[in-house]
């Protein structure tokens, strides 16, 4: 592999460290999968309601999610619209940039493909959004 590609995946882990134990084939099919998308402050990158198609990873900036009744921010290395894709259910929140942002996107077919060849970070996915989720309903 060319250096520069090899830099990509060591900045993908280092960004990621979910993705750390994961083998080096999954790191370049990530890198194949997602598409590069920024997002300026103020940019609803996801609204309340609607279908979603895919879900976000911060490479760098923030975002707020803006909960009925409360402000959650998540910053590099988090990622966002992982519930729609997991439950099939509109979107639960608004997610709005407060920074530039550099986002990946994944889209629902790579996402289930990928996540159905990679069961532990399907799992590790799942449980971050039940713990969202609990933590929504007990706000
Ligand atoms: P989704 O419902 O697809 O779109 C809105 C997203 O906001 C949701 O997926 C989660 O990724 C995110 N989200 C919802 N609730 C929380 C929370 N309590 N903390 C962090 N992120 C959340």
């Amino acid at each position: 592999r060319d250096r520069q590609h090899s830099l990509e995946i060591e900045e993908l882990i280092e960004t990621f460290p979910m993705f750390a134990e994961l083998d080096d084939n999954a790191h370049e099919e990530l890198l194949l999968l997602f598409r590069p998308r920024s997002a300026s402050p103020g940019d609803r990158v996801i609204r309340t309601g609607d279908r979603g198609d895919s879900m976000f990873f911060i490479a760098s900036g923030a975002v707020e999610v803006q909960l009925e009744d409360d402000e959650v921010p998540l910053g590099a290395g988090s990622f966002f619209g992982e519930m729609a894709l997991l439950t099939g259910a509109r979107r639960t929140a608004d997610v709005v940039a407060v920074d530039f942002c550099q986002l990946f996107v994944l889209e629902r077919r790579d996402f289930n493909l990928f996540m159905s060849r990679h069961p532990q970070l399907r799992a590790a996915v799942s449980h971050m959004a039940r713990e969202r989720q609990e933590s929504n309903v007990s706000r």
